[in-house]
């Protein structure tokens, strides 16, 4: 493939040899990241070498290498998806004008705030998951979770190089303090509420990886279609990697599932802990979690900044070029649920404003996709349980909602109902005691721990009980 560098510690195909300014700002930002990630990446493990995929270049072949390695000599990379010849701007007021190579002027302050945020949630999600490790189920799972890991990391390069490539000082600047905040810390947390929640535990950690990977995935794919080029043709590689981040989320639920459905069968009993898994209830409690934190990622449902974003050809919507308008919404209007009184109502706004309800929506349905074939786990085994989305007005933070109490399946109840009510729908101490109660490492190869069925298939055709990470 043309115009790739194997630089020893940097792969990358943007020609990173032949920028010096690049090469230094990135030179002189590693060993810190190093530095990051020895005290905030996973705990333990470090030494270990684990079954690692590594992108050296974006084509078929060199995408997805797969080879032992130790995390710390994980090499980091900064891949951009190859260029579309004469890639245009495809919506907002710039449509139809050339993609920006360069960053517009009137638009740099705007466009580092977009690519902070994202950045933002990599080393966050990293930090979260950092004790996971020892309580791995397996060493499937263990591996799995490193990839995750990493891939995060690879990230946080990704949007870092855009920093420091096109922002200057500033970029630099901005580097640097991804680096210094730390999710969940009360003097400098993650700027997203989500990325400052802690995961405990790995039915939390699937559950992150399905609903909180995939706002990751709804956000990439709307930057992917951004004008500024090099924006869009990072996010676009880093999709290929988030598409394994919702594999482990949904299959690990699936699987826990799975184990739940076979001991209820097996025992014909539905008091699942008794046998050590978990049990279809608390599952759905975790679902509620989990959903409502990643819901509120999308922002208020009206939002002129969600306006402002399109209309300047920023950050576009899902799949903007397959959609068929005029890619402006000047007149259009979309159907936004929110709260009217002590009502939910669905209401005609302005298309324009409404730009973070369509991508919920569209992230939502998506979701609901992965639930449904958790349903169907469920119903093989001939039980009768339906596992749900809350209702999006659910224990919200930010938007319409923010000011009321919505029950799962969409009510608003009052505060009264809300205390009585709100241990059947959240994870309780109780049940988080529980969880945690199971989560004792299991690292012998081939073993699997008794509250999760074993993965279906190995990674990269390697079968189940390959040794994916080497503790010996
Ligand atoms: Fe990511
Ligand atoms: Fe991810």
């Amino acid at each position: 493939m043309a115009g790739i560098d194997y630089i020893e510690r940097i792969p990358n195909n943007v020609s990173l040899a032949e920028n010096r300014r690049l090469l230094r700002a990135l030179e002189d930002w590693q060993p810190k990241f190093l530095e990051w990630w020895r005290d905030m990446g996973p705990d333990g493990f470090q030494a270990k070498d684990v079954y690692l995929r590594t992108a050296t270049s974006v084509d078929a072949k060199g995408w997805a290498q797969f080879g032992y390695t130790r995390m710390p000599d994980y090499r980091w990379g900064i891949f951009l998806a190859e260029p579309e010849a004469d890639r245009q701007i495809n919506f907002g007021e710039h449509q139809g004008q050339p993609a920006w190579q360069e960053v517009p002027g009137e638009y740099r302050g705007t466009l580092r705030r977009l690519i902070v945020t994202q950045g933002d949630t990599e080393p966050a999600s990293v930090e979260q998951q950092r004790h996971l490790g020892r309580t791995c189920p397996s060493l499937y799972d263990l591996r799995n979770l490193f990839q995750v890991n990493v891939e995060e990391g690879r990230h946080l390069w990704a949007m870092v190089y855009l920093l420091d490539a096109h922002f200057g000082r500033d970029g630099r600047e901005e580097s640097e303090a991804l680096l210094q905040r730390r999710s969940g810390d009360h003097d400098k947390p993650r700027i997203l509420g989500a990325f400052n929640e802690r995961t405990p535990d790995w039915l939390s950690f699937f559950m992150f990886c399905f609903f909180t990977d995939r706002d990751g995935k709804y956000q990439l794919a709307s930057l992917a279609e951004s004008g500024f080029d090099p924006l869009s043709r990072t996010c676009r590689f880093m999709l290929t990697e988030e598409a394994h981040h919702m594999f482990v989320g949904e299959s690990g639920v699936g699987r826990i599932v799975q184990r739940a459905c076979e001991i209820m069968r097996e025992h014909k009993t539905d008091d699942v802990r008794r046998y050590g898994g978990v049990d279809l209830p608390t599952i759905q409690k975790y679902i509620n979690f989990h959903c409502s934190v990643s819901l509120d990622l999308f922002g208020s449902e009206v939002s002129t900044n969600a306006a402002n974003f399109y209309t300047m050809g920023l950050k576009g919507r899902f799949e903007e070029t397959k959609r068929k308008d005029d890619h402006r919404l000047k007149d259009g209007t979309y159907p936004v649920v929110t709260v009217t009184g002590d009502q939910i109502v669905t209401r005609d706004e302005p298309a324009l404003v409404s730009l973070n309800e369509r991508l919920r929506d569209d992230y939502v349905a998506d979701c609901q996709r992965g639930v449904n074939r958790w349903n169907e786990i469920i119903k093989s085994h001939g039980i009768d349980f339906t596992l749900k989305l809350p209702h999006r007005g659910f224990r919200r933070a930010i938007g319409a909602f923010a000011e009321v109490k919505v029950s799962p399946d969409g009510r608003i109840i009052s505060e009264a109902e809300w205390d009585a009510r709100h241990r059947d729908w959240l994870p309780t101490e109780e049940d988080e005691a529980y969880v945690a109660s199971l989560m004792q490492g299991v690292t012998e190869r081939g073993k699997v721990a008794g509250w999760i069925a074993p993965p279906a298939r190995g990674i990269n055709s390697q079968p189940t009980d390959f040794e994916y990470v080497r503790l010996g």
